[in-house]
């Protein structure tokens, strides 16, 4: 069986983000392409800015508490913050982070940038330590850059 490659996952994320007729439909479509295509992605889900708190939209994985989160708060809070994205390769070590489920051991938190403005994230657990390189970045990066040209300026 032909291994996915980040570049076949890249791909398949332009035709839906393309084709999805609301932006709403182009977070979910992602969620479902991240989920299904990456196996040590376990939760993924799409935080979206609401007033001056980040409102949990659609996710996989298990179900998390943190539905909202204030900008002071979490590896979530902290890329939104810093508009960048940040990567915590030990959760059990990183003060900031809050757990949504025991099993998660690394995260990587990508912020959806429209201009300077910050409308929402992308949020990926994994199981295991360390799980997210470069191209993790990068494809989540470009993930990002695709969703945020769905919203309107
Ligand atoms: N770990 C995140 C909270 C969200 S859950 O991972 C789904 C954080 O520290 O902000």
């Amino acid at each position: 069986m032909a291994v996915t490659t980040y570049e076949d996952v890249l791909s398949q994320l332009r035709a839906a983000i393309d084709q999805a007729p609301t932006p709403n439909d182009a977070l979910s479509v992602s969620v479902n392409i991240l989920k299904e295509q990456m196996p040590d992605y376990a939760w993924v889900g799409i935080y979206l800015m609401d007033g001056d708190e980040l409102q949990l939209g659609p996710f996989l994985g298990k179900p998390s508490p943190h539905s909202r989160i204030p900008l002071s708060k979490g590896i979530c809070g902290a890329a939104a913050t810093e508009k960048k994205t940040v990567v915590v390769d030990d959760v059990d070590v990183d003060p900031r982070y809050l757990a949504c489920s025991l099993d998660t051991r690394s995260e990587i938190v990508v912020p959806i940038l429209k201009g300077a403005r910050v409308i929402g994230e992308i949020d990926v657990d994994s199981d295991k330590k360390a799980a997210f390189g470069p191209a993790d970045r990068e494809l989540l990066e470009a993930a990002a850059a695709m969703l945020a040209n769905k919203f309107p300026a």
